[in-house]
């Protein structure tokens, strides 16, 4: 699903003392088919632009019987969000959300009935129970967990990571086309990290044709993304491919950014009169200095 935003601006209580601007005019495209990267300070706006994709903050054309459509646009495939009627279950069915420490929202007693219930709540019509247990059986082994195993586990006996992924075996358990996520790894140990970021590429290249992922985390954007966003003060402030982006380290880290491993020690053997193109992904880092020692 292509994504298109046009002059998006949301304000938080607006009309009181308490106003804040979290969004200032962002306008943004990701193509179908995309791993895109959300990356910016806490408070720059990726939280409140990511809840825009699945309806869940809305533009006040879609809330007002009366509101002017101004010049905002915001499309997700062929959902237009700034129009009240937009059918919001068929939109939720097709973009699958994870949120910020999604496991905080489990509830049920045990693992199947979490999962279930994600799929009976967005499935098409009123999915048989034969049809249900094999979403969520999918849905569980997709996610690294053994079905048999946890199904009748109460959510809250696992442990963090396992949690995180039922969490996420629940948003994905009806084949979203879409896949927005918000921090997925965050707070996790290294392995579990890696382990999420695995499962995201898997379903990356099966049925999940677009992922739009938020991350702290610049070695993983680094690795993984077609393109990022860097969102300062409710703006976007650069759109661009990993390896254009990060040849910004000066800039970024001017703007209190983090940049990927592979970037720092560009600019530091840059510093050192030794030039090195990569698309700072580890392995053509390290190709490209070898490969630069050889002509030496
Ligand atoms: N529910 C809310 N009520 C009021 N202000 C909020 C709320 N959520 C976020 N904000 C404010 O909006 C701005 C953007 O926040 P957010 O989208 O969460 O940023 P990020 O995800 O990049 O950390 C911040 O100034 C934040 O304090
Ligand atoms: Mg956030």
């Amino acid at each position: 699903m292509r994504i298109v935003t046009e002059h998006l601006s949301y304000i938080y209580n607006e009309r009181s003392p308490f106003a804040t601007r979290a969004l200032d005019d962002v306008s943004l495209t990701v193509e179908e088919g995309e791993f895109f990267g959300i990356i910016g300070h806490t408070g720059s706006g990726k939280s409140t632009f990511v809840q825009h994709l699945n309806g869940l903050l809305r533009l006040p054309s879609a809330l007002k019987r009366r509101a002017k459509r101004g010049d905002t646009v915001l499309t997700v495939g062929e959902f237009d969000l700034a129009d009240r009627k937009t059918d919001l279950r068929a939109l939720r069915r097709k973009v699958g959300m994870v949120f910020q420490y999604p496991e905080n929202q489990l509830f049920a007693e045990t693992v199947f009935d979490d999962v279930a219930f994600g799929y009976k709540n967005f499935a098409d019509g009123k999915p048989s129970q034969e049809e249900t247990e094999a979403a969520v059986r999918d849905a569980l082994t997709t996610v690294g967990l053994d079905y048999e195993a946890v199904k009748e586990v109460s959510p809250f006996e696992l442990s963090g990571g396992q949690k995180r992924r039922v969490a996420i075996a629940g948003v994905i358990v009806t084949k979203p086309e879409l896949l927005v996520l918000d921090e997925p790894a965050a707070g996790l140990d290294p392995l579990g990290k890696q382990e999420i970021m695995e499962l995201l590429h898997t379903l990356h290249s099966s049925w999940c044709k677009t992922v739009v992922i938020v991350s702290h985390d610049m070695d993983e954007i680094a690795e993984n993304c077609t393109r990022v966003a860097v969102f300062a003060e409710g703006r976007v402030k650069y759109v661009l491919p990993p390896r254009e982006l990060f040849k910004r380290t000066e800039e970024l880290l001017a703007l209190g950014l983090d940049v990927p491993l592979t970037a720092k020690l560009t600019l530091a053997l840059k510093k050192r009169g030794v030039e090195i193109d990569s698309d700072f992904t580890l392995e053509d880092f390290a190709e490209k200095v070898l490969a630069r020692r050889r002509t030496c």
